[in-house]
């Protein structure tokens, strides 16, 4: 049977990731991969509804870090692990990482506790740490996200967030890299959308490769 793969797509808001996330399922779909798409903070009823408070609702950063969390649970257990024991292919808009980045970059949240709680929510039977085996990160400049952001919707409560905010997730998003540089692939999206894709495209096939995926 084939392995089931996770991987993980991040980045400030407006860096453009979700666009390239379906080119990403059509590569794995034309390798012959059942693809499952899904996003956090999301993914199953339950989590959906999480994301809407969360997403929507003014609250302490403990409650907020508490329901990213739950919500990643649930999701963990109702869709990542069967599909992964299924041999599919799990491509999340967003996980762990988003957390380190909003939560402990953005709100300044205590980054060991958030390190407590991921030991907590993504432990295998096994005691190991259910992790993406790629993380594909948009890097972009602030301004730049800002300016892209501003045409394109209504915003939630973390987009219309101040640029220093987005300047301190984008910390968050390099520390994690630094924590854990083999999962992370850093993508220059301040390029041209075609620019980028061509990049997510590189880099999730070389991987495909490096690992027989
Ligand atoms: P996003 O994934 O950008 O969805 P959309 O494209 O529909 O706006 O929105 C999710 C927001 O939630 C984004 O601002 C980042 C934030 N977030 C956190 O703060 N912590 C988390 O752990 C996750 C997963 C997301």
């Amino acid at each position: 049977m084939t392995r089931g793969l996770f991987i993980s797509f991040e980045g400030i808001d407006g860096a453009g990731k979700s666009t390239h996330i379906a080119s990403v399922a059509e590569l794995f779909r034309q390798a012959g991969r059942t693809v499952v798409l899904s996003r956090e903070p999301g993914g199953t009823p339950l989590s959906e509804k999480l994301r809407e408070l969360v997403l929507h609702e003014p609250m302490d950063a403990l409650t907020e870090a508490l329901l990213m969390f739950a919500a990643r649970r649930e999701h963990l257990v109702k869709v990542i692990e069967p599909a992964l024991a299924r041999g599919d292919v799990v491509l999340c808009d967003r996980f762990t990482d988003a957390t380190f980045a909003y939560q402990g970059g953005g709100r300044g949240f205590d980054w060991q506790v958030l390190a407590q709680l991921e030991r907590m929510v993504q432990a295998l039977p096994d005691g190991a740490l259910r992790q993406p085996e790629l993380t594909v990160w948009f890097d972009l400049d602030p301004q730049i996200a800002a300016q892209r952001l501003a045409s394109a919707r209504v915003p939630d409560k973390f987009e219309s967030q101040p640029a220093d905010f987005f300047a301190a997730v984008r910390a968050g998003y390099a520390k994690r890299q630094a924590e854990m540089p083999a999962r992370f692939a850093r993508i220059d999206a301040a390029q041209s959308m075609e620019a980028v894709g061509a990049d997510v495209g590189r880099v999730v096939s070389e991987w495909m490769k490096r690992t027989a995926a």
